[in-house]
């Protein structure tokens, strides 16, 4: 097939348009669903100024059978790439029935309407939290899944329910990639992470403090048993996951099978770490409070990368020091994310 077109749930996101770029620069269509809850339709402008495409979205919920029988029936898909989910480990504490809704439910709804369409080669956005508090790094995907909160067990439910799949009808091809931090930005500046509201996540805080939009960034804990006492993890530039999904993409449609990869550098970085190589890569000074220890967090973990490697051909490409350069361009450039007002007259409408 010529020029195959692939679902992306969830397209519009952070992970997903970067994905899109990855998947057009290969030679395939994506076409995008996403509810735009958590996400801008603007990213797919974006997508289309980098590669000349822009992908067709399809506004709807992964939950929705009809809507998805629909876009199978409308589009010749060849495979799906599902990112569509929720992602905060925090609200998925305070409203657990909501994320297995979203996340299982909804992924069970797209498997059961993939058979229905005949299109049986997924790629699932899966997440190194499956491993939770799995005390050796690097880690491998053998280690058993221990994940602690219920974010985490969504995605351990689901990567089990494909398993069964596979396993029940060999026609399935199925990687489930576990990501570990993914950051950065595309090296043009003109898609990024833009989150709504205040940000979890520590890249995207540091940022936004870098712009002069917030103060300091809240160092959660200095006494870790880790080389500087903050916490350690494995960032990975968000196109080099996205090229990893077209590798996961390749594999899949090839062998059948199910696999599951990390996708991390198998390097790991504290959060001093992360803001001086972002102070260097943005030229300005991050001031920083230290602050207790997050509930939840772990000291310190990266990726084992081998079987990535050995299986998909795929290893991560860029540095930190670039992933925090393309984040910091893109911040530069986009101060308000994809509203493309300029700041000064952005400040007009707001008086
Ligand atoms: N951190 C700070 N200050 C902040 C934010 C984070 O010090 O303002 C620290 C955290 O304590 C941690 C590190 O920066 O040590 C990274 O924290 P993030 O919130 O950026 O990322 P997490 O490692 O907590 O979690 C991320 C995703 C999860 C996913 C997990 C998988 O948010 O969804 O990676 O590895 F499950």
């Amino acid at each position: 097939m010529t020029n195959p077109k692939i679902l992306v749930t969830g397209g519009a996101g952070f992970i997903g348009s970067h994905a899109c770029v990855a998947l057009i620069a290969a030679g395939y269509r994506p076409v995008v669903l996403d509810t735009l809850v958590n996400s801008d339709a603007r990213s797919l402008r974006r997508v289309s100024r980098i590669t000349g495409v822009e992908p067709p979205l399809v506004r709807c919920d992964v939950r929705d059978a009809a809507a998805l029988d629909c876009a199978f029936a409308e589009h010749d898909i060849a495979a799906v790439l599902h990112l569509a989910g929720l992602k905060a480990v925090g609200h998925s504490v305070s409203d657990p029935i909501g994320y297995y809704d979203v996340n299982v439910a909804g992924s069970l709804a797209l498997v059961r309407a993939m058979e229905r369409a005949g299109v049986r080669t997924l790629i699932f956005s899966s997440s190194a939290t499956v491993y939770g508090d799995t005390p050796r790094s690097p880690i491998r995907e053998s280690a058993p899944y221990a994940a602690v909160n219920p974010y985490g067990r969504t995605k351990v439910m689901v990567e089990r329910m494909l398993a069964d799949l596979a396993r029940a009808d060999a026609r399935w091809g199925i990687a489930c990639l576990r990501f570990f931090n993914p950051i950065g930005a595309h090296e043009s500046g003109l898609l990024g992470e833009h989150p709504h509201g205040p940000p979890d996540n520590l890249v995207p805080y540091i940022s936004q403090v870098a712009v002069g939009e917030r103060a300091h960034v809240v160092v959660h804990g200095n006494d870790y048993e880790t080389p500087d006492g903050t916490g350690v993890r494995d960032y990975v530039h968000v196109m080099d996951v996205a090229e990893g999904h077209v590798a996961a993409l390749r594999h899949a449609a090839d062998r059948g099978g199910m696999l599951a990869v990390n996708l991390g550098t198998g390097c790991g970085a504290s959060v001093l770490e992360v803001i001086s190589a972002f102070e260097r890569a943005s030229g300005r000074h991050i001031a920083l409070r230290v602050g207790p220890r997050r509930p939840g967090d772990a000291p310190a973990y990266w990726a084992d990368v081998q079987h990535a490697r050995d299986r998909l051909g795929w290893c991560a490409r860029r540095s930190l020091d670039q992933m925090c350069a393309d984040s910091w361009r893109w911040q530069l450039a986009n101060p308000h994310g994809f509203d493309e007002r300029e700041p000064a007259l952005a400040a007009r409408a707001v008086i």
